[in-house]
């Protein structure tokens, strides 16, 4: 049987629908000639690590790895606590609250650990606060980290391992940690080998796209979801990226339509909408992935993570009478639970009475996509037929994929983010890192102010 695959509707973001402000037809056709060309080099690079991404949803060693680890995990554990930034962690929350929900951690689940993110901030509130919940005996650490440099998650880790130490002993706490960071050099592998922590090595992908490597997968197990699953589903679009035809190649269909806004007219701001609660996160973690793979060499799109309906009180005004520099990608999921509104007979209300809430949510997203289309803006409707572990896996790599799609047709290495190293060699210098005293000396020099305080 064919398997089901996300579809994506486009058809709000033509020029037949917005005018001037749509791609017109021949303009999709001319790029999907390219695509035979993108793909040929991605193959001919697959040797590549940065692109070793798209032997994840393949990695069957993983797989039982990680299941095996899981399930030991499940018998000592109650809790699970994710350490990690970036990269490193915005994938596994996305994950979390896609399939356990907003209140995952505290309803009972059965065969499943409640899970907890830490590590991407330093403000101390988080860490302090999760500490006062949970149960430090019944809770294993999990800390990612590729570079193992990372001053959140390091910030993070130094203090729990302080605390775990204090509340089951020096020699006990190593069974409370797990490292996953690159084999070579960092910090955090140094810390590993000496405690002799269990490692379960970083691939060489880089962080936004490891969501379905071990760095994901590990908490995805631990939760209790289907981590094959998760894999089937990537399995079922890198398929159709094998693809040479625009139009079923859904990725690079996205990626085209956003190409041509961008690079025709002016249209800069890509804004990420699902209308469903539990994919807010999964908008965090494309963010990111827009973000920090596209926007380099004086390009790249201004990626929003909104959510519907929430935005259509905040931010829809801006999108619908603002300037003309947005395109909309709307995440909608058809099967949600089916709670009905109760009838309110002889009354101003009586007009929802009977109405599922999915009906209502639907009605509200066709509703803005229709009037956003009238007032000339773009915008395009990615459909899951719902939302579990086999969509959600789609969803992962339609997005990777078309973010690397995107890079070809910008020309942009989508893998690196030489703009954010300079930040982080002040922060080692203020911080009194060896080998960053001229970072040191260079931030002092410019800001003194902000450096004293
Ligand atoms: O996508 C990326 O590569 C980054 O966002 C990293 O994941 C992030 O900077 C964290 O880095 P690390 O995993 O080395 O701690």
């Amino acid at each position: 049987m064919a398997q089901k695959i996300i579809k994506y509707d486009y058809s709000f973001m033509s020029s037949a629908k917005v005018g001037k402000f749509g791609f017109k037809k021949a303009e999709l056709a001319q790029l999907g000639k390219k695509l035979a060309g993108i793909n040929k080099k991605l193959v001919a690079l697959s040797n590549n690590p940065d692109l070793s991404f798209r032997q994840l949803p393949y990695d069957q060693g993983a797989v039982k790895l990680v299941l095996n680890l899981a399930s030991r995990l499940k018998c000592q554990f109650t809790n699970l606590v994710v350490v990690g930034i970036g990269g490193s962690d915005l994938g596994a929350r996305a994950i979390y609250q896609a399939l356990a929900g907003n209140y995952g951690c505290c309803l009972a689940r059965p065969k499943a650990m409640a899970v907890h993110f830490l590590g991407d901030t330093t403000d101390p509130q988080p860490t302090a606060d999760i500490l006062k919940l949970l149960d430090i005996k019944k809770t294993i650490f999990y800390i990612v980290s590729k570079s193992g440099d990372t001053i959140e998650p390091l910030t993070n880790f130094l203090y729990l391992r302080e605390q775990v130490i204090k509340k089951v002993g020096a020699k006990k706490q190593k069974e409370h940690f797990i490292i996953t960071t690159n084999d070579k050099q960092g910090g955090l592998l140094e810390i590993a080998k000496k405690e002799k922590y269990l490692i379960l090595p970083h691939s060489e992908i880089g962080g936004r796209y490891s969501v379905l490597s071990v760095n994901g997968l590990l908490m995805a197990a631990c939760a209790g979801f289907n981590i094959r699953q998760l894999l089937t589903g990537a399995q079922a679009i890198d398929k159709i990226c094998q693809s040479n035809n625009y139009q079923t190649n859904l990725p690079y269909l996205w990626a085209t339509v956003q190409y041509l806004a961008y690079t025709k007219r002016r249209q800069n701001i890509s804004v990420i909408m699902p209308y469903t609660y539990y994919l807010r996160e999964f908008g965090f973690w494309a963010k990111q992935l827009l973000g920090e793979s596209l926007g380099k060499t004086k390009r790249g799109f201004t990626p929003i993570a909104a959510i519907g309906p929430t935005d259509q009180h905040s931010q829809m005004q801006l999108y619908i009478q603002g300037p003309y520099d947005k395109i909309i990608t709307f995440i909608q999921v058809k099967k949600l639970e089916s709670l009905k509104v109760p009838r309110y007979s002889n009354s101003e209300v009586a007009y929802l009475g009977n109405h599922k809430f999915s009906e209502i949510l639907n009605i509200e997203h066709k509703a803005t996509a229709v009037s956003l289309m009238k007032n000339k803006r773009p915008n395009g409707t990615i459909i899951l037929p719902e939302l579990n572990e086999f969509y959600l896996g789609q969803l992962f790599y339609f997005f990777e994929m078309a973010t690397v799609y995107l890079g070809e047709l910008l020309k942009v290495n989508v893998f690196d983010q030489p703009g954010v190293e300079q930040s982080k060699k002040y922060m080692y210098g203020l911080l009194g890192r060896k080998g960053y005293e001229k970072d040191k000396k260079e931030i002092l020099k410019s800001h003194l102010t902000l450096a004293k305080i």
